[in-house]
């Protein structure tokens, strides 16, 4: 019998190593990881500057209470990289989100706008606390019980009904810019250039939540820049702390102006560990935006179009390396079961959907061959 809690269908292998993009199982066969942890390891198993960043760490740990060059650092390359004005950072993407709500809170309250309403979308995925769930559509069927918000869950993309909803008034929109857990879900541009319209006409808040998203998985460092957007505030997760645990709010510097200490806090956010880590993580993907963006082309030129020639596939939803492959049937589970005998890790969601978010180090020769064997194994079924 088990004594851990296991709340998640495994692979039925355990691990015994990593290197790169690959991991080998206790049967002593090579895997090729196409979905990263989850999106989290971007830089694949034991990279080295990941080693060597380990190997130079002095204390695991130094309280909110004392002052360390990594805390601004890392904030500063967050803040040059994307525009932002603070960053404050946090344990787990569950966090940045709740986090990122209070801050919210914090400023309509300052305007003297609060009135509690807030759009989110069907479909989305924001966290697993009571917060995050309260904006998360996915998770709404379990009832537990959610914030004292009146949240208006919209269906991600229309136009119309935003527009019609942001009329009748709202304070905040939260929205990832690219649904992930419901399958890699990417709206019309003209929905994008809606929301900042009427995001500067109307004045309300917008987070982004860019932890699936965000961190160059479409080839920018966040999402929203691929779209227009123009948030007040980004959360971040996932890989940020390099494989350690560490998320991040980014704010514009009116929403941050609105927040004095002790309106939120957190103990281990932002450990000095997983900031060593990070800041060796986003030097990667600054260098790795380019190699992104080059297999984005590569997907889009070739190999989409030759999966969409496959008849059991319905649709592809890509953008960089956040990519979803639909099929017409009810078989995800079986085609993931298959790819796991040929030695491919992959991630099946919604029955139907296979999701890949591999590590951004992937070559064009492994992402190549990777899809080829998927195509191939798709067609048998
Ligand atoms: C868009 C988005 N938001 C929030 C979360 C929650 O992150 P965590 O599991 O680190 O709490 C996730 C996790 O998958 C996510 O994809």
């Amino acid at each position: 019998m088990s004594n851990f809690l296991q709340l998640f269908h495994p692979f039925p292998l355990k691990v015994i190593s990593g290197r790169g993009i690959y991991l080998t199982l206790e049967d002593g066969k090579e895997y090729v990881d196409l979905f990263s942890g989850l999106g989290v390891n971007l830089l694949g198993y034991n990279h080295p500057d990941i080693l060597d960043a380990l190997s130079e760490t002095f204390p695991m740990h130094l309280s909110a209470l004392l002052e360390h060059p990594l805390k601004e650092e890392v904030a500063s390359d967050l803040t040059r990289i994307t525009g932002f004005d603070k960053v404050f950072f946090s344990n787990s993407g569950t966090e940045s989100v709740e986090g990122a709500i209070k801050f919210m809170w914090k400023w309509l309250e300052r305007r003297g706008s609060n009135k509690k309403k807030v759009i989110a979308f069907r479909g989305s995925f924001h966290g697993r606390t009571l917060g995050s769930m309260t904006v998360t559509d996915i998770l709404l069927h379990q009832r537990f019980p959610t914030l004292d918000l009146n949240t208006v869950f919209l269906p991600f993309g229309d136009k119309e009904a935003f527009t019609e909803e942001i009329e009748k008034g709202c304070d905040f929109v939260i929205l990832e810019p690219i649904q992930g857990a419901s399958g890699v879900i990417i709206a019309e541009q003209k929905f994008y250039e809606t929301v900042s319209i009427l995001h500067r006409e109307f004045g309300f808040g917008l987070i982004a939540d860019e932890i699936q998203s965000g961190l160059g998985r479409t080839g920018e460092f966040l999402a929203s820049t691929l779209f227009g957007l123009d948030p007040d505030i980004v959360t971040l997760a996932k890989g940020l702390g390099g494989g350690l645990p560490l998320g991040a709010i980014l704010l514009k510097e009116k929403i941050a102006n609105s927040i004095k200490p002790g309106d939120h806090g957190t103990t281990t956010g932002g450990n000095y560990l997983s900031l060593r880590l990070s800041k060796v993580l986003i030097k990667n993907i600054e260098e790795l935006l380019e190699h992104v963006k080059n297999l984005d082309t590569l997907l889009k030129d070739i190999l989409i179009p030759n999966l969409l020639t496959n008849p059991k596939i319905r649709e592809v939803r890509q953008r960089g390396l956040f990519i979803a492959i639909e099929l017409k049937k009810d078989k995800s589970d079986e085609v993931k079961e298959i790819l796991f005998e040929k030695g491919y890790l992959v991630n099946s969601i919604m029955k139907k959907t296979i999701r890949l978010l591999p590590p951004l180090i992937i070559t064009i020769e492994e992402l190549k061959s990777a899809i080829e064997e998927l195509n191939e194994v798709i067609e048998g079924f």
